[in-house]
């Protein structure tokens, strides 16, 4: 397939009215629900889950900082870059790589970056399900306990987080409980990506996007109402810099990345749905801005919680499914807000999962010819079985080691966050800077000179010196 059938197509595409190119199925309706929908996959586990334990990890207002400069400069141009090749190739990340490169007569490694999109996604649909699982586990927990359903525990201050820490252990120790809640998962994702842009994408973020916000809201004002405010906010913007070190300022250009779904092509093909006509740099700027808004109020949800009640910002990854619902079992209403925040991290990775779906299932949809609901059916199955590996990580295989001491579900979550990512992104950035012709790049982000000579600075040097900084410095640590 050439190029040519694509500025064809483009041609095709400038033709028709605004109308008619947003009602082709394969479009957004609007550009408003592409925004909709990319901040719909941006916002997810790494906003409401990552994010705190992260920030606490690494002493709190110095990695905030970081962690929105590293938006800036290198998570927003990145992102552009993403749309504006989906939007140039309007197909898959693969065949979108394919006719780019033949078009700018370049070298065919590129194309690299459509398959290590495809393979790192089914690597991070197969776990994210699983923790999705767990929230959404926790979520109807709580339910049933404010319905009675479910006897409350009664908790006993003196044992600390005690009751909160035999509940995680208990889910995490029963491989069947946590199948279940990745099947369900997996069902709703794969019914709806099975259903295409208009009536499953579309129809999912309509749906859950207004839900996620007014439940943020809520739990916004409950926790200013009864947590500690003050103390959540000066720890997220006071900065200790003595605090973060190397590491930490790596860690929040890795999140940064992550919150923001680049390096993988799912931007990318939401960005190949995209109508003609929207402006590219606007919409990120609003995406980016959104993701990052709910990064800084779940934050400030999250430890205004943990301050009220005594608890440790540096839990790690405990720090929602213990500390945070250890404070909902002694607050006041706990049990309804506590219900309410599990449903909103829920929701948060419903929306995000099915963007990490559909890099892949464009592709095999484009290169079989195959219906979507088939395909979709396949990528669940196959992410259902790795997710497996996940699971038992927790479990059966707690104490098997593939490489070092890390097991299985580790393994995956460092080769995906911390080298395939950054190394999709690095390889999007030096396209799209040094080897796409550049009336490309001016023709769909149609930015003034000053603004696309910044884009310029960013794809071609700040970015790539941040991801390349990135591996340095995992590469030493590993080695130290
Ligand atoms: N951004 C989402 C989150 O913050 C996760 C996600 C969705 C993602 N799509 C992605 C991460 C693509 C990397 C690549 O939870």
């Amino acid at each position: 397939m050439g190029y040519t059938r694509v500025r064809r197509n483009k041609e095709q595409d400038n033709m028709e009215n605004q109308a008619t190119d947003a009602s082709r199925p394969d479009r957004w309706s609007n550009k408003w629900i592409f925004i909709l929908a990319a901040t719909g996959s941006a916002v997810g586990l790494g906003n409401i889950w990552r994010f705190p334990y992260i920030a606490g990890e690494n002493g709190g207002g110095a990695f905030v900082i970081t962690y929105l400069v590293s938006v800036l400069l290198i998570g927003i141009p990145i992102m552009m870059s993403e749309v504006l090749l989906g939007r140039e190739g309007r197909s898959s990340p693969i065949t979108t790589m394919r006719r780019l490169i033949e078009f700018s007569k370049a070298n065919r490694i590129w194309v690299l970056i459509g398959w290590v999109g495809v393979l790192t996604g089914f690597l991070i649909l197969s776990y994210y399900e699983v923790i999705a699982g767990w929230a959404l586990n926790y979520s109807v927990t709580y339910a049933g306990q404010l319905t009675g359903m479910i006897p409350v525990p009664e908790v006993d201050l003196s044992t600390g987080m005690g009751v909160a820490e035999t509940q995680w252990n208990a889910l995490l120790a029963n491989p069947w409980e946590l199948i279940l809640f990745q099947t369900i998962f997996i069902a709703i994702t794969v019914v709806a990506i099975g259903r295409g842009v208009k009536k499953g994408l579309e129809f999912i973020n309509l749906w859950f996007m207004p839900s996620l916000f007014l439940l943020l809201l809520a739990l916004l004002v409950y926790s200013i109402l009864e947590g500690d405010m003050q103390a959540a906010l000066t720890y997220m913007f006071k900065p200790d810099w003595s605090a973060l070190g190397a590491g930490g300022a790596v860690a929040a250009m890795g999140q940064a990345f992550f919150t923001l779904s680049l390096g993988m092509g799912a931007i990318m093909v939401y960005g190949s749905y995209l109508p003609s006509e929207a402006s590219i740099p606007r919409a990120v700027l609003s995406i980016a801005t959104l993701d990052t808004l709910v990064a800084v109020v779940a934050g400030l949800i999250v430890f205004s919680i943990v301050f009220a009640n005594g608890l440790e910002p540096a839990a790690g990854p405990g720090l929602l499914f213990i500390s945070l619902s250890h404070a909902f079992h002694i607050m006041p209403n706990g049990l309804l807000f506590g219900m309410l925040f599990f449903s909103l991290v829920t929701v948060a990775a419903l929306t995000s999962l099915i963007s990490i779906s559909e890099p892949a299932l464009a592709w095999l949809v484009e290169e079989y010819n195959a219906r979507r609901e088939r395909v979709a059916i396949t990528i669940g199955v196959v992410a259902w079985i790795l997710g497996l590996g996940t699971i038992f990580s927790f479990n059966e295989w707690e104490n098997m080691h593939i490489v070092g001491d890390l097991t299985f579900f580790d393994l995956l979550d460092q080769v995906t966050n911390e080298v395939l990512l950054p190394l999709g992104g690095l390889f999007i950035a030096l396209f799209t800077g040094w080897v796409l012709p550049k009336e490309i790049a001016q023709r769909q982000l149609s930015m003034g000179n000053f603004s696309l000579q910044c884009w310029y600075l960013a794809t071609r040097y700040l970015a790539p010196a941040g991801v390349l900084l990135v591996f340095a410095h995992s590469i030493y640590e590993r080695l130290s």
